[in-house]
């Protein structure tokens, strides 16, 4: 069985120091493959003090699991504490409208803001039954085969794992397809903003983006308004619960975070999956024969190489949640899924690539109050995508060596040049 990365530079092993260690996000051979390091820790323990990020990061899947569902850590931490308490700065004026759609977000609330909002938009979204998409996935995913199928060779990225995720979330919040360029533009530089080591540029950037997306939903919305369809937009519009519904902001808000987390996870799953089916020389033929063993093998493509590999979290009350980590309020805390996910202790031999475990609770979509909204959706767009891909396709092999992006929390490759 081969490790999920065949390229080039050496894997970075962590420098440890006691209870702490050192390793930068950003060296290639840590960010192109994680694995190596992520055994190196787990042979230390669950937890370890990250000097990088200045604060614990947990690894272990038992104290990862338990810490999405523990409510004394939480995405936000300004319902408990003032800024003043926190010896916070003054929020960045040149990051406003970013803020202003961060502050309302569905993904950085907690209870019982959280609680009021995904009830709001979870009614408008398990109303749309994910599962009646398929046939449309179907034949997007054929379309797109047919269109390259003769050049014998294509970058599966951009001409395959990116349209299917953007099409389909752009038809169901009916977002006209000729925007889903410009959409992708403007979602690309809002998540810089969640890169390791950001700029001032960056975050510049990310707010022009924010601003000019937020101008066009508004108006879109407006329109909306005034000719209800069957889409999640106006499901969102119409969604109550008791006398409440969404907000203008709250609206405009979710909207692109559904835009932003409804493509941007799920075209490098895709990648990523590619990726390992192909340098593992796993079968296609029997991880696809059924419906079943579809859902397996997309469970470990999820397991051994997720797209999102840390997510964190701030600390709401002390507590020592590990033996040895001993957290004040207002402390940050790293979650790693991807480390998680290989974690020996819930997985036998993490690093094998084996489509058909039966293990369970892979955590690449998270836990708890935060889990992802958007899991159905993603589990049916990859069950669909990554079958038709190499039925259509069975000769397909990689065209050179898989180049990973310098983006740590956010695996992905850079291009998927495949032949066939
Ligand atoms: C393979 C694809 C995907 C992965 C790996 C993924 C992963 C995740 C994870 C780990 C979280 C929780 C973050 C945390 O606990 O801090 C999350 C939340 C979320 N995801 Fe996904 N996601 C994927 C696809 C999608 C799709 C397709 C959509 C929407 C259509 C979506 C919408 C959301 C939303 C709205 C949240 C916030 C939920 C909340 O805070 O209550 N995701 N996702």
């Amino acid at each position: 069985m081969a490790t999920a990365s065949s390229a080039a530079p050496a894997p970075t092993l962590p420098v440890f120091d006691g209870t702490s260690m050192r390793l930068s996000p950003k060296d290639p051979g840590f960010y192109t493959d994680p694995y190596p390091a992520y055994a190196a820790i787990h042979a230390r323990g669950p937890a370890i003090f990250w000097e990088e990020y200045g604060h614990w990061c947990f690894a272990g899947h038992d104290l990862v699991n338990r810490s999405l569902r523990e409510r004394r850590f939480g995405r936000q931490i300004l319902h408990v504490a003032s800024r003043q308490e926190l010896g916070w700065p003054l929020p960045k004026p040149h990051l406003a409208d970013f803020d202003r759609l961060e502050d309302v977000s569905l993904l950085e609330l907690e209870p019982p803001a959280h609680t009021r909002l995904r009830t709001l938009v979870n009614r408008a979204f398990v109303s749309r039954q994910v599962e009646r998409l398929k046939p449309d996935i179907e034949a997007l995913a054929h379309s797109l085969i047919d269109g390259f199928e003769r050049d014998r060779h294509a970058e599966l990225l951009a001409s395959y794992g990116e349209i299917i995720p953007v099409t389909i979330i752009a038809r169901m919040l009916g977002v006209p397809m000729e925007m889903t360029p410009q959409l992708l533009d403007w979602s690309h530089r809002m998540v810089r903003m969640y890169m390791f080591l950001r700029d001032e540029d960056i975050e510049r950037d990310a707010n022009a983006a924010a601003r000019q997306f937020t101008l066009y939903l508004e108006d879109l919305i407006a329109g909306r308004r005034r000719a209800l369809g069957d889409d999640l937009i106006s499901h969102m519009l119409t969604a109550r619960s008791g006398d409440d519904g969404l907000t203008a902001t709250e609206l405009v808000s979710t909207t692109i975070l559904l835009l932003n987390a409804g493509h941007e996870a799920t075209v490098h799953q895709i990648g990523n999956a590619v990726a390992t089916i192909l340098s593992t020389g796993a079968d296609p033929k029997t991880m696809f024969a059924d419906d079943r063993s579809t859902a397996l093998a997309v469970e470990e493509c999820m397991r051994f190489d997720p797209p999102l590999h840390m997510f964190t979290r701030w600390v709401l009350e002390d507590c020592e949640p590990s033996p040895g980590v001993t957290l004040r309020k207002g402390d940050r805390i790293g979650l790693m899924l991807g480390a998680a996910n290989h974690d020996p202790a819930r997985f036998p031999d993490p690093g094998s690539f084996r489509p058909d475990r039966d293990d369970g609770m892979q955590l690449a979509f998270g836990g708890g109050l935060h889990f992802c909204i958007g899991a159905p959706l993603a589990r049916l767009e990859l069950q669909v995508a990554l079958p038709i891909l190499f039925e259509r396709l069975p000769a397909l092999a990689l065209a050179e060596p898989p180049r990973w992006r310098d983006a740590y929390h956010f695996r992905g490759l850079e291009r998927l040049n495949a032949s066939w």
